[in-house]
């Protein structure tokens, strides 16, 4: 799609996803924090509205449990690429391609709340429109093993940036809100989360669209 430099309002961003017979796969990477999950939502809200069935299918779903990243002596460094489940989120994303519309594709979902993938997830069935967003889909092989094929899947896909100290402070209020104190969400966001945030960042170039928001709009770049 083409989408113009300047600032657009989500609907004009709706506007813009192409109308295909076959399902479209558009991507929103960035870093944590950045309002990845809050776009696709309002993304996907535009679209219905317009009568354009479309879904979120959220990377992640595809966060290996916690009795999985305790076995591996991985769960301090929950959010990693190598704590998800990078060759299934793959398979699925290649099921999702060769499904025909109308064939239902089953699609975990990730509970805040309880820490955990959930089991029952969302169905993709007779949605055109799939707004798959995620920290790390757009990463080489060489930042992260097993992303690299994410990208060649997927139509689109757009990176959502957002100032650091504004990820600092969504991230560190997530974390309290959490359960954590302010010294350890602190302690998360600088360890973790913002390592990540800069291997993503490593991969904003590859990019079709840098959108970053401006009030309830984003400007594109
Ligand atoms: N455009 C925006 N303006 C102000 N606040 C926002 C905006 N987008 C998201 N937020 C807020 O920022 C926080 C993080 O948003 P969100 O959960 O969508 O980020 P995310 O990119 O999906 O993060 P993660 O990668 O960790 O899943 C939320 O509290 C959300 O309400
Ligand atoms: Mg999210």
């Amino acid at each position: 799609m083409t989408l113009p430099n300047g600032v657009l309002s989500v609907c004009e961003l709706a506007q813009h996803v192409p109308v295909r017979s076959a399902r479209f796969l558009l991507g929103i990477a960035g870093p944590p924090g950045a309002g990845k999950s809050t776009l696709a939502q309002r993304l996907c809200a535009k679209l219905g509205e317009a009568g354009r069935a479309a879904v979120v299918a959220p990377m992640d779903g595809y966060h290996l449990r916690n009795e999985v990243l305790r076995a591996r002596n991985a769960l301090a460094r929950k959010g990693e690429p190598d704590t998800f489940d990078a060759a299934g989120f793959v398979a699925d994303l290649r099921l999702l391609r060769e499904t025909p519309v109308g064939t239902p594709v089953p699609w975990p979902l990730f509970d805040r709340a309880i820490d955990e993938p959930t089991d029952g997830g969302v169905v993709v069935r007779d949605e055109h429109i799939v707004i798959v967003e995620g920290n790390y889909l757009l990463l080489t092989d060489a930042e992260a093993p097993g992303w690299a094929e994410v990208r060649g899947l997927l139509d689109e896909c757009w990176y959502l940036d957002a100032p650091r100290p504004v990820l600092t402070e969504r991230l560190v209020h997530r974390h309290t809100v959490g359960g954590r104190t302010p010294d350890e969400a602190s302690e998360k966001v600088a360890g973790s989360d913002l390592r990540n945030a800069d291997l993503i960042a490593a991969s904003r170039n590859r990019a079709d669209y840098v959108l970053t928001a401006e009030g309830p709009s984003f400007r594109v770049n």
